[in-house]
């Protein structure tokens, strides 16, 4: 039920030429986000009736609170899945309410979604109660055991009413055979977002695309912060003269965000230019120190428990910003739109280059229009989720492509401009499993392939981005 095969998931054949012969309810919509029967019956009954002028008071009033409960529920699973991020299920269609995997009504089907209704609504309640009662000896527990860890915050913060609801949820999970999200689990091992789990974030995050090695060339940059040593959360001092030399330091910054102005971000939304220094220690990069802005002061780890706390996720949420915008829609999904339709359009079928492309070429346009509906339009996920407005959202995308010189799009020059080979950084799982795929394809036109597989990358090795209705 879990790991269906490609063929029998969700909306497969609706990208499939293939599959146009199949038959199955999604035939009836051709576009997902059509395909929830409640939604589109609702959709289209209003619509006639606007289109006959029958929408009387009470009627109207009665559209008007469908939509909104359906809104509601929307923004409940919306926060059902922000929790569960991670989960076996929720890659699994088991969260995707409008068709089963396979686009067939069983029995089995009907079950299965119906215990884990029974569990998810368990966990809900099981939150909400810990937030009007924490009396649960595993709150006790957890919180205790967190507050040893981290002796400068207050208990007052932790007993933080989202924690509590948080760490309940998942207990409720645990207790009925469910696993909790990978995150989670490190979370509470370190305390929250720890120093070490911040830097690994980095490299083995969502957006390994960032970080670069400074060298002897960048020593200018490290000039406001060369004046005293440094201590990390592991004990050891750092002098930055010395580590730049040694290639131990390396940056994780975010310039393009640096001219946004307060009209480009929407109302009580914030985004920066952060600049994160990191130092290689035996055991990997820790964070030296981040500065919040150009011209700033900069924070340590030293600092008070909540300042550097803040400092991480504000370079959190920059990088979350730049990875979807940049690394990911615009130089993974839509950079490879040109190279699609020029493929199609002006090699022949049985051009060494056009097999070569074509496998990338997968599902790129159908997704690609998808995106431009559930991501870019009005009041779509890039609005909801993002801090900058869609019109400065899409200005930032085509600043960065038409600052990105073409031969930054292979894979080998990406490492090479950033430094990041092995010797300098042994333990960097994105350069080992890409050099994998890059030494695969065929040593046909260099640049080509270079700009085919660096594009690829940043997408395709993330687990959860799939040409399928989770993506
Ligand atoms: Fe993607």
């Amino acid at each position: 039920m879990l790991h269906l095969p490609p063929e029998q998931q969700q909306g497969f054949y609706r990208y499939s030429p293939m599959g146009l012969k199949q038959r199955g309810p999604a035939r009836l919509f051709a576009h997902i986000g059509e395909d929830g029967t409640l939604g589109y019956g609702l959709t289209r009954i209003y619509q006639n009736l606007i289109e006959q002028g029958r929408v009387s008071p009470p009627l109207s009033l009665l559209m008007q609170w469908i939509e909104s409960t359906l809104q509601r529920i929307r923004q409940q699973l919306d926060k059902l899945s922000t929790l569960l991020a991670d989960v076996e299920f929720l890659h699994s269609d088991w969260l995707n309410w409008s068709l089963p995997p396979g686009e067939t009504f069983s029995s089995e089907y009907v079950r299965d979604r119906r215990k884990m209704g029974q569990i998810l609504t368990s966990a809900s309640k099981a939150a909400i109660a810990a937030r009007l009662q924490d009396d649960s000896p595993f709150l006790i527990e957890t919180r205790l055991s967190t507050l040893q860890k981290r002796q400068s915050l207050s208990p007052k913060d932790l007993a933080s009413s989202s924690e509590r609801q948080r760490l309940r949820f998942y207990a409720e999970l645990e207790q009925r055979q469910r696993e909790r999200p990978r995150v989670s689990l490190i979370h509470a091992r370190d305390g929250e977002l720890s120093d070490r789990e911040f830097a690994r974030q980095r490299l083995a995050g969502t957006n390994p695309m960032i970080v670069h090695r400074l060298r002897e060339a960048d020593r200018e940059r490290l000039q406001p912060w060369a004046t005293q040593d440094y201590a990390l959360a592991t004990g050891e001092t750092v002098n930055l003269s010395e580590a730049v030399t040694q290639n131990r330091l390396f940056l994780a910054d975010y310039p393009l965000f640096q001219d946004l102005t307060s009209t480009d971000l929407q109302l009580g939304r914030y985004v920066g230019n952060p600049q994160a220094l990191f130092y290689r220690t035996e055991q990997g990069l820790y964070p030296v120190l981040i500065q919040l802005e150009l011209g700033s002061n900069w924070i340590t780890p030293t600092a008070a428990a909540d300042d550097w706390m803040r400092a991480k996720l504000y370079t959190q949420a920059a990088d979350m910003t730049h990875h979807e915008l940049i690394d990911h829609l615009c130089n993974t999904h839509l950079s490879m739109e040109a190279f699609a339709i020029a493929t199609s359009r002006q090699l022949p079928v049985g051009h060494p280059l056009y097999q070569l492309l074509r496998p990338h070429f997968r599902f790129l346009l159908a997704i690609n229009t998808r995106g431009n509906t559930l991501l870019l339009a009005e009041d779509a996920a890039i609005e909801e989720l993002l801090a900058p407005t869609r019109e400065a959202s899409v200005s930032l995308i085509n600043q960065s492509y038409r600052e990105r010189p073409f031969t930054d799009a292979a894979f080998p020059n990406d490492i090479a401009k950033r430094g990041l080979e092995p010797e300098y950084l042994p333990d960097f799982a994105y350069r080992d499993d890409a050099q994998l795929l890059w030494e695969r394809s065929p040593p046909t036109s260099a640049a080509t392939s270079s700009a085919i597989t660096g594009m690829i990358l940043p997408c395709c090795l993330i687990p959860t981005c799939k040409p399928g209705p989770q993506n």
